[in-house]
């Protein structure tokens, strides 16, 4: 099995993830955004790269709508990408119908949708850039071990693609490939031979990975303040983002994007 890191997004080349398992990364923080609302309640998260095309979907089906430019919530939007406003689920959130209520929100929200409608600088983009893997799951810190075990439960070669910041290189999102990757040796380690043949072999960026998340092994927020994206939500106010972000294996769940929406997978709900 064949473990590659595509450092950032804009570097996917969509016939290189053909017949792959992609994981992708935006620790900081859409992914860990849409882990936190599907593990909160949320029945699915459309990630949307336009927020013209977020704002109508939404619009058009009752979705909660949030979206995020430049780590701050976009103007008019109900919310933004802080994973600490999907903590409550979709019961606890503001609804397009409020919109039409002009810029103050009346305190009567109801649930109309467990739909998330969430656009993005770069995680959303990314998640979509990488449609053309057999299998796109989405990857943080806080569901490292449910999207390891999923990631070799397909059996294929994994591609960890991070999203990165404006096409530069992000320390968080290969930091929470990293993580992933100590959790697949350690599947692995464990593994009985009949459930886990394959060994793996990295290509020198997943090495790298693998390398950050022994570093910040014990302490993965302080690899979250260390990074350029880190240090501006810090800047932003938005420390409590960071430590949430932090938290690894909080959630056992690892969301599926179907090309469509992102979802979590069970016998009873099939993707
Ligand atoms: C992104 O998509 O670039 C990030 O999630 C931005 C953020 O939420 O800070």
């Amino acid at each position: 099995m064949q473990v590659s890191l595509i450092p950032v997004a804009t570097a996917v080349n969509p016939a290189a993830l053909h017949g792959t398992t992609a994981v992708v990364f935006d620790v900081l923080r859409a992914t860990s955004t849409i882990v936190t609302a599907l593990a909160s309640g949320y029945r699915r998260v459309y990630p949307v790269a336009d927020a013209g095309i977020a704002l109508a979907l939404a619009n058009e089906r009752s979705f909660v709508l949030a979206g995020e430019r430049r780590g701050e919530k976009i103007a008019g939007f109900p919310h933004g990408n802080s994973p600490l406003e999907f903590i409550g689920g979709p019961d606890t959130a503001y609804h397009m119908s409020e919109i039409s209520k002009g810029p103050s929100f009346n305190n009567n929200v109801w649930k109309t949708s467990d739909d998330l409608v969430l656009t993005t600088t770069n995680g959303t983009k990314a998640i979509r850039r990488a449609q053309s893997a057999h299998k796109v799951l989405t990857g943080s810190l806080l569901n490292a071990r449910a999207v390891a075990q999923a990631a070799l439960r397909e059996g294929l070669d994994i591609n960890l693609v991070c999203a990165g910041t404006a096409g530069r290189f992000s320390l968080e999102d290969t930091l929470g490939a990293g993580f992933v990757l100590a959790e697949i040796m350690r599947q692995l380690s464990q593994a009985t031979s009949e459930q886990h043949t394959a060994s793996i072999n990295m290509d020198d960026l997943a090495i790298t990975a693998y390398g950050l998340a022994r570093f910040y092994h014990n302490d993965p927020l302080s690899g979250l303040f260390a990074g350029r994206h880190g240090q501006k939500l810090l800047r932003l106010g938005l420390e409590e983002d960071l430590h949430w972000c932090a938290q690894l294996n909080r959630f056992d769940i690892a969301p599926v994007f179907t090309g469509k929406y992102i979802t979590v997978c069970s016998a009873a709900y099939a993707c």
